[in-house]
């Protein structure tokens, strides 16, 4: 996606029901087991939402984006003393080697064009001995081709599952690498394409596919139509890696 589609998207961003999930924030900042005097960098933070998550628990949090409008609102919304927000491309990160003492990336990791970049720049941030945190939307199994195809007509972006986050991080020459996924009940979709950017054309014919798409499809999401909506488990992965 390109900057300009963000400041769209930026406006409605909040409203994304799925973002603030309490059982989903919860185990994802399990795995971040931060500390007090932590110093955190959070990669395409959007508007704030993670960042001034580890804020709560972390002495300093600097958090990246490349479009100002996420940013904006990230500002203005999620200000906080102990968090820096910087426009920055995740693929040249202006900070020094060894700084962080965690670095997260939320739903960003798929958005970004040369991942590899992106990945050496997180690692090299990070201090030795530390934590990479990256949470990513992953298709149930036997469903990737609905997903790729359902997102074609969303987004330019990269469908990854279990074992492309793994080599990614393993690419990034990360250790000890841990997986949990997380399965959050109930999604609507209407909340999500509502305020997804996207015009109604293109929203309805999303809807449509989900609505049309084959039974082991429907299985596999748990999905259920009612009131007008549907409603579906998504599955998000968290893994983690340990810079050597
Ligand atoms: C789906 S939003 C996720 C926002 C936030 N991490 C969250 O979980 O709510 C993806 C964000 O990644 C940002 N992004 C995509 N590619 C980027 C890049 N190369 N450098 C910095 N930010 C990027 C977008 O601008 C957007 O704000």
């Amino acid at each position: 996606m390109s900057i300009f589609e963000w400041d769209i998207r930026a406006e409605k961003y909040d409203n994304l029901e799925w973002t603030n999930r309490d059982q989903y924030m919860e185990k994802f900042l399990k795995i971040c087991d931060l500390k007090s005097d932590f110093q955190a960098c959070d990669i395409g933070t959007g508007t704030g939402i993670i960042a001034q998550t580890l804020a709560h628990y972390c002495k300093k949090v600097n958090a990246i984006d490349y479009s100002e409008s996420m940013l904006n609102i990230a500002k203005k919304k999620r200000g906080m003393e102990n968090i820096n927000y910087k426009l920055m491309n995740a693929e040249k990160l202006e900070f020094a080697s060894d700084t962080y003492d965690i670095v997260t990336a939320r739903m960003c990791f798929h958005h970004i064009t040369h991942q590899e970049k992106a990945i050496n720049e997180c690692v090299r941030v990070l201090k030795p001995g530390k934590k990479f945190v990256i949470s990513e939307g992953i298709p149930p199994p036997g469903t990737r081709k609905f997903y790729t195809e359902m997102f074609k007509l969303k987004e330019k972006r990269r469908t990854y599952i279990i074992d492309d986050l793994v080599e990614l991080l393993e690419n990034g020459e990360l250790r000890n690498i841990t997986i949990e996924i997380h399965k959050m009940p109930c999604v609507s979709i209407n909340n999500w394409l509502a305020n997804s950017g996207k015009d109604k054309a293109t929203c309805k014919k999303i809807y449509d596919m989900h609505l049309d798409c084959e039974e082991y499809v429907k299985k596999a999401y748990n999905m259920k139509v009612l009131k007008g909506d549907v409603f579906m488990d998504w599955l998000i992965a968290i893994v983690s890696g340990i810079k050597p």
